[in-house]
């Protein structure tokens, strides 16, 4: 990346770029607004030679199988549509890859001096910083120091993450084999792979603790559809508001008193990434659930108390009443919010899907910023096949600052007793999914409900972490 390429002298200022309509945008990677949602990914920290020319050259290469937003939509559209017309077809596959920078990363191929990338970047200290740098504030501790991390540290230094994402593990294999070759030929070094792959029979879709994921997202407008018009184009979730592209993707204003996140043009059509090992001791978080949930009075039963920490039942069913009865039935539901549960006495403020979107609970709470857009997948296997193995949730999500989404959603509301996602004086309790260490009180169904404060051990350790920039397709060609 010359300064001239990276900065081209003439550059237009990032609002006058001429805008592709979101979903058929060739210059957004896959992945940041249309999901993978592959069975098989693997996530691979690498990091770049000294030679610049080198590692510019294995990003040329690597640019050639990088996936854009309008393929992945695509497909995920045709496959639903053919899955509803004719069931399940096996020979619909594909590989999708993403590619994602570091701050050293990028000051590893960039022409730009270090002075002025740091100048470019002065908005986002988290991305200049890393992931380590937030690691009290997350309450990335103890067993989830830095010091432990597999990648993302000082010591295990990353400078880019590539996903690559398919249906079977021969034809991610296949893939993988042709960017090891790449990586082989521009001396690249591999810090560290993870695997992540969907749990497998009736637990796909499902976290370890066994609880149905991926299934709240935000809408965002000019992308999703405030109502399906046609079959096969992906609702946005009832109940909630389309939300700002610019939440998302740098570059995008849709309303002129929207928040503009901006940064410099090269940063036009990206995203922030974050990265995150979290291991989960699921034996753990069985044990603790059976023994808090005996401290109720009266008493509940294991199964009660996790849909309470979770705010959804195993198969998904939240706890709340969905607004539109129709709508909203089952594993899937999504058209509720707390507007009419401010004690948390039907879904409490302890749940972990309450504290991560508090939606409509009290006037003081903003309810659509602050979101993330979460796109992760299970490692490890089975607690029943393997209890000793280390197993967890690869935790990946994109926007637009660290500061405003991932941290404030991790540090602000999950983990902070201070908070409260419901009226002043509800019963309270930190999120367990993720939090540290600690609890708070549940009371369900108050005055009269079961009741208990609980206290748990934190069963989930943050193993590895990065931050980092997801760069549009120009951009990476400019690298
Ligand atoms: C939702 C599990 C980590 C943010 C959920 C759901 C489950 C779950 C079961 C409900 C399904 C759904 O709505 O998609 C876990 C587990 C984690 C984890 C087991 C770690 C091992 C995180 C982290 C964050 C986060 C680190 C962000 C800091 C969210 C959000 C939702 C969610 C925003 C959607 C809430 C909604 O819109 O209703 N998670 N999660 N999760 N999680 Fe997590």
């Amino acid at each position: 990346m010359t300064t001239t390429r990276m900065r081209p002298t003439a550059a237009p200022a990032m609002e006058q770029l001429p805008t592709p309509t979101l979903r058929t945008s060739r210059e957004i990677q896959g992945n940041v607004l249309a999901a993978f949602n592959k069975d098989y990914m693997a996530f691979r920290y690498m990091r770049f030679p000294e030679d610049k020319a080198k590692g510019r050259g294995w990003l040329s290469v690597i640019l050639n199988s990088v996936s854009v937003t309008a393929d992945v939509e695509d497909f995920n559209e045709e496959f639903s549509l053919a899955r509803r017309a004719y069931g399940h077809d096996p020979a619909k596959q594909a590989t999708w890859v993403g590619v994602s920078l570091t701050f050293p990363g990028l000051l590893s191929v960039a022409a730009d001096s270090e002075q002025v990338l740091r100048e470019d970047l002065k908005n986002f200290p988290q991305l200049l910083n890393g992931a380590a740098a937030s690691a009290a504030k997350l309450s990335d501790t103890g067993a989830s120091d830095p010091k432990n991390w597999l990648f993302g540290s000082p010591s295990t230094m990353v400078h880019a993450v590539l996903l690559v994402a398919s249906d079977s593990p021969e034809a991610l294999e296949a893939k993988l084999q042709n960017i090891k070759a790449a990586d082989e030929a521009h001396d690249m070094t591999l810090v560290h792979q993870d695997d992540g792959q969907t749990l497998p029979g009736k637990l796909k879709g499902h976290e370890h603790f066994g609880y149905k994921d991926g299934i709240s997202q935000p809408g965002v407008k000019e992308f999703h559809r405030e109502e399906p018009t046609k079959p096969g184009f992906r609702e946005n979730r009832p109940g909630a508001k389309l939300i700002e592209p610019g939440e998302f993707v740098f570059g995008y204003k849709t309303e002129p008193n929207s928040k503009n996140r901006t940064g410099p043009a090269w940063m036009k059509n990206g995203s922030l990434q974050v990265v995150r090992r979290m291991s989960q001791d699921v034996q753990g978080w069985r044990d603790a659930v059976a023994k808090q949930a005996a401290k109720f009075v009266p008493e509940l039963d294991a199964t009660q108390l996790g849909a309470c920490l979770v705010g959804r039942h195993l198969d998904g069913t939240p706890l709340a009443t969905p607004t539109d009865r129709l709508k909203g039935l089952g594993g899937d539901a999504n058209d509720f919010d707390y507007a009419d549960d401010a004690d948390g006495g039907q879904t409490p403020c302890a749940a972990h899907i309450r504290r991560t979107n508090p939606r409509k609970a009290s006037p003081n709470i903003p309810v659509d910023s602050n979101r993330i857009m979460r796109r992760g997948i299970p490692y490890g296997p089975v607690l029943e096949d393997d209890p000793k193995a280390d197993r967890g949730l690869m935790f990946v999500c994109y926007g637009t600052s660290f500061e405003e989404q991932f941290e404030f959603v991790q540090a602000i509301w999950s983990n902070n007793p201070r908070f409260t996602p419901g009226e002043t004086g509800a019963p309270n309790c930190i999120d367990k999914v993720t939090g540290p260490d600690g609890g708070g009180e549940i009371a369900l169904d108050p005055p009269r409900g079961p009741k208990a404060t609980i206290s748990m051990a934190q069963c989930v350790t943050t193993k590895g972490s990065l931050y980092a920039f997801t760069p549009s397709i120009t951009t990476l060609r400019h690298l």
